[in-house]
């Protein structure tokens, strides 16, 4: 009670100094909040988010303490119309708001929305203004449906192609997918929308699929066994959790300051996610200051009291550990305490006064508040800077409609909406197919013919009398089930998309592949295509997008953020089932530790189809001039002089590796992405970029420590077009080192 009393004092204080010195009388009412609070203690403006929890709490029953732990609604999962993917009942008598969540990163899953390009894309721009966008768009519109937090971004690091939710997160590298995150946080919590950091942590695979996606979209959760991500236990070593699964999550809480984290299906180390005292608890709130909230995935919490006294603060669906029998039974038996169960409480109605969530409002759920054209304007330039050009022999592309008589469009993604299943699908409020979208880029003057392909001979045919043959392929990449492989046959329901692409460039040697994929696809024949395209799951507006860079109209924007290999044997957990799907007990051994991505094409030395990084533009760009600045405290700034040599308007986004020294018997990646810019050019023009590095950038989890280190040493510094063309190398010294 004394302790009350003073924090409310101590709050008061700086308030009734400006009212005594503006010359207003100090008994002049309390600020009541704008919103829907009232005039109740807790909803004093002044005090701070903890102190409003506090005073709030205080008010509350155990009742209903413990009716807040547990989600409300089981049928809002399935998507639909006004069905939030979450329901979490306030209490009317205190005035304590009814809170709503929606699915997604690509935006909400009620009804329709814009339809973004994949998070996946979006790390292809390697653009943090766009992360802000996308995060923006999706956040805006879930509060334009009613909801109070979207259950995005996805931060897992692809470690695997195979992964089945690739498509929704940010690719192999944890700098990159960092920057992405904390872009796309930031732009979503500007809506007053609280952000979702999921799965935290180590959640990258969903597990094998025997049918090899047969029902394809048909099952939106997908099949799987091997390897199942609800019992799947990811075991590695302290320094690879640090350097590669939590540095996004650990970004965008202390940059981006998310207001919430999903705890995900998987274990860590033996320990279930949702129970893992050192993720939720040692990790996440004593070292990274983790002020909000933690919520389960879908059925991931699994033991009521491990739950309890381990960090898990909601459990939204359904509610089985943290139904009210199952807490108060906890509670009574001793299990877990009363004061417990209050801090989870604390943390969720705090996070919710940090937001605004009582001081506003409640949003309200009619698309009609969605300005729909301007978001699908954003949303295609998403897509354009997403677009990554892999091939484009003899100047193929652009192409340019007035040397065109006919083009043959090919294959059924050129006509449909090609996008991942799961939590992350979808539905757009409007379409346009790359199959319109030329023909309206064309025009009266060129004769586009379009065939599904489903007929090889037919779409052989059509290639053969066309100028040029544009091939639209995709894969598709789902939640609850990995890619049985990477060709295009995986899965099934798209037929041998490969012997098409074949076919057509043996009848056509004018053949333009676009592929719409979710991850990283084999491409045995890219030495046999004119050019190659990748745009991902290209949204709504998609189509357009890629008639655009098809015709010129802007510079292909992407790079990888995924390494493409050459051939499945190389992937890092290739051959060896321990490391991927797992064993019978469903341990799943990290063995390949740091060298994820291309850290591990790199170290050994393989030469992928395409580098993490990687991108053509339709102009000339020369990075030179390389200048390093060492700071005081061990860090320094690099910077290039990135120009335009060619003839037309471009995108450039150099590079920064480092390649790191480390004591002995500690394995360092070749080279790290620490920094990276996207610049347009103007022909002619030349920009000087330069990167940020500090202490952190040049360090290594030092696992017996417990802290980062700084080796001293040679820092191998690298700018470059993409992780394996590397234009300028120098050598910082580190830690009093000397070198060359
Ligand atoms: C997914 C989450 C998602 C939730 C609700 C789970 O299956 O793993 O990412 O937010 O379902 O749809």
């Amino acid at each position: 009670m004394l302790g009350r009393t003073n924090i409310v004092h101590r709050a008061l204080a700086p308030g009734l100094a400006a009212l005594l010195l503006l010359g207003v009388p100090a008994f002049a009412p309390p600020a009541a909040a704008k919103g829907r609070c009232g005039d109740r203690p807790w909803c004093d403006t002044r005090l701070s988010p903890d102190e409003r929890a506090g005073l709030l709490a205080g008010a509350m029953t155990q009742a209903e303490k413990v009716a807040l732990l547990g989600g409300d609604d089981v049928t809002g999962v399935a998507g639909g119309d006004r069905a939030h993917t979450g329901t979490q009942l306030g209490v009317p008598r205190l005035g304590l708001p009814t809170v709503f969540y929606s699915d997604g990163p690509v935006g909400p899953r009620q009804g329709r929305s814009t339809g973004l390009p994949i998070p996946l894309a979006l790390a292809a721009t390697f653009d943090r203004r766009l992360a802000r966008d996308h995060g923006e768009i999706a956040a805006g519109e879930a509060a334009a449906k009613g909801n109070d937090v979207i259950l995005g971004p996805t931060v897992n690091i692809a470690r695997t192609p195979l992964g089945g939710r690739t498509y929704e997160a940010y690719g192999e590298d944890p700098y990159l997918a960092s920057r992405m995150a904390v872009g796309w946080v930031r732009g979503a919590q500007s809506t007053g929308v609280i952000a979702n950091l999921k799965h935290f942590a180590a959640n990258n695979q969903e597990g094998v699929d025997p049918t090899n996606g047969i029902l394809g979209p048909r099952a939106p959760l997908g099949i799987s066994l091997q390897g199942n991500r609800l019992l799947s236990d990811s075991v590695m070593d302290e320094r690879t959790l640090r350097e590669i699964y939590l540095p996004a999550f650990e970004a965008a809480i202390k940059e981006g300051r998310a207001g919430s984290v999903m705890c995900a299906y998987n274990r860590l180390n033996g320990q279930y996610a949702c129970e893992n005292e050192h993720l939720l608890e040692q990790v996440l709130r004593r070292e990274w200051g983790f002020q909000g909230y933690v919520l389960a995935d879908y059925g991931a919490a699994r033991n009521t009291a491990a739950s309890l006294n381990n960090g898990l603060d909601f459990e939204p669906f359904p509610p089985l550990a943290y139904q009210p029998l199952a807490l108060n039974a906890a509670l009574a038996t001793g299990l877990g305490s009363p004061a417990t169960l209050d801090a989870h409480v604390r943390a969720i109605l705090a996070t919710w006064f940090r937001h605004g969530l009582f001081d506003r409002a409640a949003f309200t759920d009619d698309d009609a508040q969605i300005d729909k054209a301007a978001h699908a304007r954003r949303s295609q330039r998403i897509a354009e800077q997403a677009i990554t050009l892999l091939e484009n022999r003899d100047r193929t592309l652009p192409l340019d409609p007035s040397r065109l008589d006919s083009v043959a469009v090919i294959g059924a993604a050129a006509s449909t909406f090609v996008t991942g299943g799961g939590s992350g699908n979808v539905k757009p409020f409007s379409f346009t197919s790359t199959l319109s979208a030329i023909r309206a880029r064309v025009g009266e003057g060129v004769r586009v013919t379009y065939d599904d392909g489903r007929d090889v001979g037919a779409a052989v045919a059509h290639a053969r009398a066309a100028d040029v043959a544009i091939v639209a392929v995709g894969d598709y990449y789902t939640e609850g089930a990995d890619r049985a492989c990477l060709t295009l046959q995986c899965p099934r329901i798209n037929g041998n998309q490969d012997d098409l692409i074949e076919r057509i460039a043996a009848a056509n040697p004018r053949i333009v592949v676009v592929l719409e994929s979710g991850g990283a696809d084999l491409t045995p024949w890219r030495s046999r295509v004119a050019a190659l395209m990748q745009a991902w799951y290209p949204g709504g507006q998609g189509g357009s997008a890629i008639a655009r860079v098809l015709f010129g109209d802007v510079d292909p924007g992407g790079r990888l953020p995924i390494t493409f290999p050459a051939s499945a044997a190389q992937l890092p957990t290739a051959g060896d089932p321990a490391r991927y799907p797992g064993t019978a007990d469903f341990r799943v051994r990290y063995g390949e530790g740091v060298l994820v991505g291309y850290r591990w094409y790199d170290a050994r030395r393989l030469a992928p189809a395409y580098p993490f990084g990687y991108g053509l533009s339709y102009t000339k760009i020369r990075i030179s001039r390389l200048r390093i600045v060492r700071r005081r405290g061990g860090g320094a700034r690099i910077s290039v002089a990135v120009r335009n040599t060619g003839s037309r308007r471009g995108t450039a986004v150099p590079q920064l590796y480092l390649g790191l020294t480390a004591p002995a018997g500690v394995v360092q990646p070749p080279a790290q992405l620490r920094g990276f810019e996207k610049v347009e050019l103007r022909p002619g023009q030349t920009r000087r970029v330069s990167f940020g590095v500090d202490r952190r950038a040049l360090s290594y989890w030092d696992t017996a420590a417990g802290a980062w280190r700084v080796a001293p040493g040679c820092v191998d510094v690298r700018v470059g077009a993409s992780s394996r063309d590397i234009a300028r190398r120098a050598t910082l010294p580190v830690g009093g080192a000397r070198c060359r």
